[in-house]
């Protein structure tokens, strides 16, 4: 998709569609007959007769089309919310006609500022994972959007919004990716590659140093894989404060503890959460004007071959902490738990960990929230209030001391389940808190709930990955500037 700015309609040719906001005046150069229509629909709009706000007025004589939006952005409760919204319906009509070249005219719409939410639900509507598949609904690459009217945006804020949204996009690749595509070494030469030239330093931990190194949760998930587990330490400048932590596991056959067949295959994007980190700290660097922080990923494949973690196997980590492994299907945890020391040992004092952890998640919140479990009030209200503006919404659940008896276990300090099988999204926070030193604050983003959708929701209107996640954490990086 190619944005340009332009100052007025009659400066863009052959046009095929024009999409036009009509919650404030209503434009001049909009021709007569498409006035008139548009201000009769507008009233039926505000007398609550039509069933949406858009109305398609067809081409007249060889000129362009006319999708016109009629309703007050400014009465939605959250007018990020409504844009995406309507990003949403016009990507619809456009995969519906064809189009290829319009422009939207945001004249009298507070232009400048809903250009840009515009151009990001465009972008993330206008997404499908095509690597494999000739999918026409891919808008990548197929559009030129003329935006007219948008004033006080700046070509610079445009370029800002479009680097943004491509990366979300990029995480959506990687993250839909089969998994003969992507695992942990394949992984991490992508990641060299995004990151190369941005600023961000990038350490790797081969499965070598992993062992020597003492990071036993990752080497016990990927100990049954003949893909190596590996661990990449990004870090922007110095002393960095947040460290953002991601599961990457690259699939999620549960290891011995096998997973029933149905559905297995979408455990592909059981690396949702590096994925995400990692294109947050891609974005961070690259915009410029970031404070120093960490983002650490664990990348591990978790199969169940000869060499596999048995049900019942003990591990010590690093921490001292020692765990009965009574299920292997509970791997994330595992392999986080490894991340979450070493961002310590790097002197993160804050962190967050994203990942898909938990199919409780995903039953309790369906699938567009995604979980937030921390003690922390301040890192709650900060990530909550990101995510109003983002749309990638988030939950709060409970973190009871009183629920960690549930992990007790008979032979180790812990174990990696919960005996009584309730609360599963607190449990697997629970667990990951025992690697949290003292003088760091935590917080835990399960984002199985909304990692991959089943079947487009809102504005993520993809099928598969939605890269949940990306926007939330590059503004969480960001609000620790100053
Ligand atoms: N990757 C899964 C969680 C998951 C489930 C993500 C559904 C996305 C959709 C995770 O590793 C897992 O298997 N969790 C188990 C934990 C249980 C064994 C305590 C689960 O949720 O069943
Ligand atoms: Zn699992
Ligand atoms: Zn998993």
């Amino acid at each position: 998709m190619k944005f340009e700015l332009v100052g007025e309609l009659a400066a863009v040719s052959s046009l095929e569609l024009v999409v036009v906001f009509l919650d404030g005046e209503l434009s001049r150069t909009l021709p007569e007959p498409v006035r008139e229509v548009g201000e009769a629909f507008r009233q039926r709009v505000e007398a609550d007769q039509a069933k949406e706000p858009l109305l398609v007025v067809a081409a007249d004589g060889g000129g362009p089309a006319y999708l016109i939006h009629a309703k007050k952005l400014a009465e939605d409760e959250n007018p990020g919310e409504g844009l995406r919204k309507l990003a949403v319906a016009v990507v619809e009509r456009i995969r519906k006609y064809g189009y290829r070249r319009l422009a939207v005219l945001l004249d009298g719409s507070e232009g400048g500022r809903a250009a840009p939410l515009l151009v990001e639900g465009l972008m993330l509507a206008g997404y499908a994972y095509s690597e494999y598949a000739n999918k026409e609904e891919d808008l990548r690459g197929k559009l030129e959007v003329f935006l007219v009217g948008a004033e006080g945006l700046s070509s610079e804020e445009l370029s800002r919004t479009v680097t943004i949204s491509e990366a979300v996009n990029r995480a959506r690749d990687l993250n839909n990716a089969p998994a003969n595509q992507v695992y942990p070494e394949s992984f991490v030469a992508y990641a060299e590659e995004l990151v190369a030239g941005t600023g961000l330093k990038v350490t790797v931990l081969t499965e070598r140093e992993l062992e020597e190194g003492g990071y036993v949760g990752l080497i016990a998930v990927g100990q049954g894989s003949r893909r190596p587990p590996r661990l990449i330490h990004l870090s922007y400048g110095e002393g960095g404060e947040l460290a953002l932590v991601g599961k990457g596991v690259t699939f999620d056959t549960g290891g011995i503890s096998l997973k029933p067949g149905r559905g297995m295959w979408n455990m592909r994007s059981d690396m949702s959460g590096a994925g995400a980190v990692l294109h947050a700290a891609y974005l961070a660097a690259r915009l410029g004007d970031a404070p120093p922080f960490h983002a650490v990923i664990c990348l591990a494949e978790n199969m169940p071959d000869g060499a596999a973690t048995r049900p019942g196997d003990i591990v010590r980590y690093k921490n001292g902490v020692t765990v009965e492994i009574q299920n292997t299907d509970a791997e994330g945890r595992l392999v986080l738990a490894d991340g979450i020391i070493y961002a310590q040992e790097q002197g993160a004092k804050v962190v967050l960990d994203s990942s898909t952890l938990t199919g409780a998640a995903h039953r309790a919140l369906g699938e567009r929230y995604s979980a937030v479990i921390t003690r922390h009030d301040e890192l709650w209200e900060r990530l909550a209030g990101i995510a109003e503006e983002t749309g990638e919404l988030v939950w709060r659940l409970p973190m009871p001391k009183e629920y960690e008896e549930h992990l007790r276990s008979t032979v180790a300090d812990t174990s990696n389940i919960s005996s009584v099988g309730l609360a599963g999204a607190t449990i697997g926070a629970l667990f990951l808190n025992k690697f949290v030193g003292e003088g760091t604050r935590f917080i835990h983003n399960d984002i199985a709930p909304c990692a991959f959708l089943s079947k487009p929701r809102g504005v993520f209107t993809v099928e598969g990955c939605t890269g949940h996640g990306v926007r939330n954490y590059l503004r969480l990086i960001q609000s620790f500037a100053g």
